[in-house]
């Protein structure tokens, strides 16, 4: 196993940040050549990463750099000792050995990751959301048009088998006209309100908090900023950026749509008010221009909504999908108007139940059998969807054909976070320019 040096690990690196800008020519990768990955960040997400790298044949980690020294050491190991540690995420960058970089940093530092990444020749799989802010994604397209690489943005759900499906259904004109979506992130835990354990061998001598902090306001060293991250706005945009960005990755993968014109939302931080200043509550109301409205919404004070929960709606039927699967539950409404007609008079009651339309709409018991409700239920099954979400990301970097979420579909998710956010902090409703890919002045 590499060992890890303190003055390696906090010291700066022996390349200057030009020898790591300098564009390196990016080694072509054949359909069959090995593929090698240099990662940046090896947090608790990127564990993850790593053990799906690793169900994907004809990879090789090669590099790891992060700014916690006990999580090098665990990526390390998980990699059978093959991986090198660098200090410095710029020598990953500067290594013509390496062909893709996975980026799976804190929100403030994606933007600066990804851009180096693709200056430096290399495809790039960034964890969501893509940004911290509507104009850090301009910056990526930009960059993405310039250089030619690919980028892979990580809200796996689309890969997974029970998506596919659901849109494959709703696509197929089976719900009807869908008009309203709901969807749900709600937890009720320490854990799940972000407030992790802190490693009891966390102290200025593991935590480089300097390379932690980078673009974001200096503050004093604090592990609790450090290690829990999420909880603050110098480095996420909470809830919407953390949670509803994978929501919205969905609709519009399920729905073929684009990005809502119109948002508000409102905030509010209840109840975890000594660990934080982002919300631990939003509710959302995003408008679609092509037909639909949703309404987003997450607590951490309560769990009844599952994880990840939506309800797509529509004049035919709904569709009900979460963790493991969907439902489809087929609309079975019936006209119903006996408490008006019963206020007409009596002859022109019995007169409207004459009617063939009003018999074989209204009249409980006549409806074809060919049309009582079926429930169609799909369970998942297939691979983890992060492994098929690599698999196909792999297949992009040999192929040279687009990745399935790129950088335009991550900008895009991470933006509605942002005009949420936007919204939710001013408390007046907020537009998205659809020409100019941002938020509205
Ligand atoms: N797709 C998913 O389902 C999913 C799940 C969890 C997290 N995520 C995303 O993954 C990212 C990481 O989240 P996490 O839960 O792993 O957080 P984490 O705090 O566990 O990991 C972040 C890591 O980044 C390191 N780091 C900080 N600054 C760095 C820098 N400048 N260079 C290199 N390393 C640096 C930290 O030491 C830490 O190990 C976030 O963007 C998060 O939104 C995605």
């Amino acid at each position: 196993m590499s060992r890890l040096s303190r003055r390696a690990f906090l010291g700066t690196s022996a390349l200057s940040a030009a020898a790591a800008q300098s564009g390196s020519s990016p080694r072509p990768v054949g359909p069959n050549s090995r593929i090698t990955i240099g990662m940046i960040a090896l947090g608790a997400r990127a564990h993850e990463l790593l053990e799906a790298i690793k169900r994907n044949q004809g990879t090789e980690i090669v590099a790891v750099c992060d700014a916690y020294k006990g999580r090098l050491e665990r990526a390390v190991q998980r990699t059978g000792g093959r991986a090198k540690i660098v200090a410095d995420y710029k020598e990953i960058l500067a290594d013509k050995g390496v062909d893709v970089v996975t980026v799976a940093s804190p929100d403030h530092w994606h933007k600066t990751h990804v851009v180096e990444a693709l200056k430096a020749g290399k495809d790039v799989y960034c964890e969501k959301p893509l940004t911290y802010s509507a104009e850090e994604g301009l910056e990526i397209l930009e960059t993405v048009k310039q250089t030619g690489r690919l980028v892979q943005v990580g809200s796996q759900g689309m890969s997974s088998a029970t998506q596919q499906q659901a849109r494959e259904m709703i696509q197929s004109g089976k719900l009807g006209k869908v008009t309203m979506i709901r969807a749900s992130y709600n937890r009720n835990t320490a854990s799940g309100a972000w407030i992790y354990p802190i490693p009891p061998d966390a102290s200025p001598a593991t935590v480089n908090w300097d390379m932690f902090l980078g673009p974001a306001p200096k503050r004093a060293f604090d592990l609790a900023r450090f290690f829990r991250w999420r909880c603050y706005k110098d480095y996420s945009g909470g809830i919407a950026t953390d949670l509803f960005v994978h929501l919205c990755t969905t609709i519009h993968f399920l729905m073929d749509a684009k990005m809502p014109s119109s948002v508000v939302a409102m905030g509010q931080l209840y109840r975890w008010k000594e660990s934080r200043d982002v919300p631990d509550t939003i509710n959302a109301i995003l408008e679609y221009p092509e037909g639909f409205t949703v309404n987003l919404s997450s607590t951490f004070n309560n769990q009844l909504a599952a994880e990840g929960s939506f309800q797509i709606l529509g004049t035919e039927g709904s569709l009900l999908l979460g963790g493991g699967g969907f439902t489809f539950h087929p609309e079975t409404a019936l006209e119903d108007n006996r408490w008006i007609v019963e206020s007409w008079p009596k002859k022109l009651e019995d007169a409207y139940y004459q009617d063939a339309k009003v018999q074989r709409e209204e009249l409980p018991g006549t409806r074809p059998p060919q049309v009582m409700p079926t429930v169609q239920t799909y369970r998942e099954r297939g691979l983890e969807s992060t492994i098929v979400h690599f698999q196909r990301f792999f297949e992009s970097v040999r192929s040279r054909k687009p990745t399935v979420q790129d950088a335009l579909l991550g900008h895009r998710a991470a933006a509605c976070a942002h005009l949420i956010n936007r919204a939710a902090e001013t408390r007046k409703l907020v537009q998205w320019d659809s020409q100019k890919e941002t938020i509205r002045a």
